[in-house]
């Protein structure tokens, strides 16, 4: 099945797994996690740049073939030839002969090419007829939003892709200002990524270290208050809820190595929260002004 945009159906809920590469956890006990979250998630946002992660996953998968989750990978570079490999980097390991959703993370001279309509998008179109990869969706950073920005406003990615991930939740909202609107206004696909943030706006705000960049930091200054205020009791629901208060939002992608935080990312898109709308008016006023004064200056992966 598939949604207007073309998007096959996705579950609201996206299990992460960076949390698999954390060495500090046992091994097996990660594979362990991975069999949790393989019960209740049947899909699985996956990268080889998450440490050990993809090890865990060729084991997990290995003890369970039948539980092997639907995946979307990320493909990264700036030439055909390394999307080629990095897709063989992924999927070796973990036994499957193809992605379900490969997200385009194009950099260099590929990039400049999205940008205009250029030789990338028959090559890439190649990888579906090949059936290496069945679906494509273009991530977006704020300093890859501008190049979006020009192929969805010429509607040069049309028919390659067929949907848009980035992080979006309370805090962070990395498609710009200008590609955000045309996204909603196309009524485009949207995968939303990093549910909670990392931790929760009071920890990110009060425990040193928490935030892992300070503009993280000072952006939990202004949500925490709004959270309290939400009468919302968990981070994930309201987190959740944010996402898919989004009419373009189809799923939200977020970690743990916590079977309880698991089971509260699960629950929370089993319903969704409704969040007030004075409150969501007010987040959506912060992330129009952090893209203008923050996120479109950021340098490349400095945020
Ligand atoms: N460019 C990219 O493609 C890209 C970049 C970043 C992320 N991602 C994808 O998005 C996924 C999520 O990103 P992320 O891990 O950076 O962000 P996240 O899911 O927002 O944060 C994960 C962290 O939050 C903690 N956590 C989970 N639930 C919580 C809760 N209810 N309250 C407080 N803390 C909670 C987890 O700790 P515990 O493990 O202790 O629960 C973990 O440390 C990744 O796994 C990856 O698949 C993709």
């Amino acid at each position: 099945m598939q949604n207007a945009s073309g998007l096959t159906q996705l579950p609201k809920f996206i299990y992460g797994t960076t949390r698999l590469g954390d060495d500090s956890i046992d091994f097996d006990e990660r594979v362990k996690i991975a069999h949790y979250a393989m019960e209740s998630c049947s899909w699985f946002h996956v990268s080889d740049q998450y440490g050990s992660a993809i090890s865990v996953l060729a084991e997990a998968f290995k003890q369970k073939p039948d539980a092997i989750p639907k995946m979307i990978f990320k493909v990264e570079g700036e030439s055909i030839e390394e999307l080629r490999d990095v897709i063989q980097r992924n999927i070796e390991p973990l036994g499957v002969k193809h992605m379900d959703i490969g997200q385009l993370c194009l950099r260099g001279e590929l990039a400049e090419q999205y940008a205009q309509s250029g030789a990338c998008y028959q090559d890439i179109e190649q990888l579906r007829s090949e059936g290496v990869i069945k679906q494509f969706v273009k991530e977006v950073f704020p300093w890859s939003s501008e190049v979006t920005y020009q192929a969805l406003k010429a509607g040069h990615d049309e028919q390659l892709v067929d949907g848009y991930i980035f992080y979006l939740n309370p805090l962070q909202r990395f498609a710009l200002n200008p590609l955000w609107d045309l996204i909603q206004q196309k009524d485009k696909a949207v995968i939303a990524m990093r549910t909670v943030c990392g931790n929760t706006p009071q920890a990110l705000r009060d425990v040193p270290g928490a935030a892992w960049k300070e503009y993280i930091q000072q952006r939990a200054v202004d949500i925490a208050p709004l959270f309290e205020s939400s009468g919302i009791k968990n981070w994930a629901d309201f987190c959740v809820g944010y996402a898919l208060a989004h009419s373009q939002v189809q799923a939200t992608v977020g970690s743990s190595a916590r079977r309880e935080n698991i089971d509260a990312l699960v629950n929370a898109a089993q319903a969704p929260t409704l969040i007030d709308d004075k409150i969501l008016k007010k987040i959506t006023a912060l992330h129009q002004q952090w893209s203008d004064s923050l996120d479109q200056h950021a340098e490349p992966w400095s945020m």
